[in-house]
């Protein structure tokens, strides 16, 4: 299986604070892969500095084989790599569908050139529109695609973060917490769903979760746990849960 994103002994410090610590591991094509650790391990430090919104103190990135270590969020989101935030802001002011159509690009209203001839351009703007409404229906939110997102419930609000992700057309998905404060059931469809995406497109995906038990039973391929800014393990599910050293640091030895 070839590896879509390497990150490789990844260190950042903030001032004298080693958030993470010479992280190493991999995101194969068509994996669904799990990143999981404690309150402040550092997971979301490792998706700043994949994302290019924070440079790493050292250690390099590489997106579908180029070295992304110094390019910009923006130059990553071109690679094909999307990621959404830990805190979801959606734009609250517009509606679902709005909020879906915004991130595919190029399209012929942000340029003047295209825009001028827009008449030409209109099939694209239609097709775009299908996609939306089908992303919601994959997601089972198109009753919401009328209503403003200030209106969502923090559990819908996390799936319409997820299609607007899904609407740039990513090949690899980071997801930060995407079911956090999501009551059980709802958690548990939306891991399906990706599972879903994962299994039925070329989209990879590299998930993180707070939630051990959780992230044991939502159908990842592998699972790489952070412990105090390191990488303390990685395997399986099954594996995870076997491994005494993961028994001992993460669940404090129960
Ligand atoms: N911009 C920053 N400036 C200073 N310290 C930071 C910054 N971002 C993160 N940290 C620190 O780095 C460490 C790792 O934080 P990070 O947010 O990556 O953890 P996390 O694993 O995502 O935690 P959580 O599960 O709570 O989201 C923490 O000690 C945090 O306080
Ligand atoms: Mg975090």
């Amino acid at each position: 299986m070839s590896s879509i994103l390497k990150v490789n002994n990844m260190t950042k410090d903030f001032g004298g604070l080693r958030a993470i610590d010479s992280v190493s591991f991999h995101v194969g094509k068509g994996e669904f892969v799990g990143l999981i650790g404690p309150n402040g391990c550092g997971k979301t430090t490792t998706f700043n500095c994949i994302s290019g919104l924070l440079d790493a103190t050292e250690g390099d990135v590489e997106v579908f084989g180029e070295d992304a270590t110094k390019l910009r969020p923006d130059q990553i989101q071109k690679l094909g790599l999307t990621r959404t935030f830990q805190h979801t802001l959606l734009w609250r002011e517009m509606t679902t569908i709005e909020n879906l159509l915004i991130p595919p690009r190029n399209q012929y209203g942000t340029d003047p050139i295209r825009g001028f001839f827009s008449n030409f351009f209109r099939g694209e703007e239609e097709a775009r529109v299908r996609k939306a409404y089908s992303t919601l229906e994959e997601l089972e939110i198109t009753h919401m695609a009328h209503n403003l997102t200030s209106e969502l419930s923090g559990g819908q609000s996390k799936l319409v973060d997820i299609g607007r992700a899904l609407m740039g057309e990513p090949e690899l998905l980071l997801l930060d917490e995407p079911v956090a404060g999501v009551a059980g059931p709802l958690a548990e469809k939306i891991f399906n769903n990706l599972r879903k995406i994962v299994s039925e497109t070329k989209i990879s995906i590299l998930v993180i979760e707070h939630n051990m038990d959780f992230i044991l039973r939502a159908g990842v391929d592998r699972i790489i746990v952070m412990d105090q800014g390191k990488v303390l393990m990685e395997g399986t599910p099954d594996e995870v849960k076997d491994s005494k050293e993961v028994i001992e640091a993460y669940l404090g030895g129960q």
